[in-house]
């Protein structure tokens, strides 16, 4: 992980960026000839962000990690690269898939998925996150099959919805009382009892996130950004991904978490699959408004 050691005085301009920039005051001026600008980090409170390496204008940040920072090579600014118009469109264009060509995602396209995962922001940048990767097609047949066991019990239960009432949370009691549940479960049970796979839609590779929830509360909200870089970088390589929230459900048994390595203290915050589309979408539905309350 990366280890900030100082500055290399010999390039140093004494510019300043880093004090501004070092969200942890680690940088400071002093009154040394030779050495207006230090680095200090007696606490150990660096949070390893890497603002400073980003800043430098004469790469005078030394480090220590196994990768060398990134050069935007002579693109410094995202407006060059991409413009608002088009972000728009890579965004409006993503869509969930759920219809799969019957082949494996190429491994070289799976690593650049992961890859882009890896660059998201974490809470306090602690990229606590880990993953499995299912690309085995009985492994991901068995967590489909596990997760749509909820769903049968949730049917079964249905016809005594109204004495468990009171004992339902006030979420679960609105969906025991709409009666749009029922028909969804018997048109997904259905679907199931016809062999479709109601879950993964029969895609050749599946993402399980986790991360240990007592490190950060925020360990959902990483997950929701790190799951959304996967997603756009799928898209960008021509692959779909769906979040698949029912196959999340599941991993709360300790069977299943075992079963899918998930290490000990660590809780599942994410599911989605990944594949080939066997689908083309034409144009972007229109979405609800921006709710905004102003408070100027
Ligand atoms: C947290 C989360 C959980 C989801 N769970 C499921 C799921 O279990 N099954 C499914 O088919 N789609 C699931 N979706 C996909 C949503 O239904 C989908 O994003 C939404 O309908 C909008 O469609 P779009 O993604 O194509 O724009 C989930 C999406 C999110 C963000
Ligand atoms: S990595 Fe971040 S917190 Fe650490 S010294 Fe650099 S700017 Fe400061
Ligand atoms: S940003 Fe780089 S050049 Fe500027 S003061 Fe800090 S170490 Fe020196």
């Amino acid at each position: 992980m990366l280890l900030i050691q100082g500055i290399d005085y010999v390039k140093c301009s004494e510019c300043g960026i880093c004090v501004v920039a070092c969200t942890a005051q680690l940088f400071s001026e002093t009154d040394d000839k030779d050495k207006k600008i230090i680095f200090m980090n007696p606490h150990e409170v660096c949070v390893k962000c890497g603002h400073c390496i980003s800043v430098c204008p004469e790469e005078a940040i030394l480090f220590e990690d196994d990768d060398p920072a990134f050069n935007f090579e002579g693109t410094k600014k995202l407006p060059d690269i991409v413009s608002y118009e088009d972000l728009m469109k890579i965004l409006r264009m993503r869509r969930s898939i759920r219809v799969y060509k019957d082949k494996p995602v190429l491994e070289k396209k799976l690593e650049k998925v992961l890859q882009a995962m890896r660059y998201a922001p974490t809470a306090s940048n602690r990229q606590n996150w880990r993953l499995t990767v299912v690309t085995n097609k009985k492994e991901i047949e068995y967590l489909s099959k596990e997760s749509t066991k909820d769903l049968k019990l949730a049917k079964k239960l249905l016809p005594l919805r109204y004495l468990a009432l009171p004992f339902l949370s006030p979420g679960l009691r609105k969906r025991a009382k709409d009666p749009r549940t029922e028909v969804i479960l018997d048109r997904e049970l259905g679907a199931e009892e016809k062999g479709q796979d109601i879950v993964f839609f029969n895609a050749p590779c599946v993402i399980i996130l986790y991360s240990r929830p007592y490190t950060s509360n925020m360990a959902p909200n990483d997950a929701g950004v790190v799951i959304t870089h996967g997603m756009l970088a799928a898209q960008a390589l021509g692959l779909g991904t769906c979040w698949i929230g029912i196959a999340q459900r599941v991993f709360q048994k300790r069977k299943i978490r075992k079963h899918f390595k998930v290490p000990k203290g660590y809780l599942v915050y994410g599911v989605i699959t990944l594949g080939i589309p066997d689908i083309e979408y034409q144009r972007a539905p229109p979405r609800r408004a921006v709710r905004v309350q102003r408070m100027k």
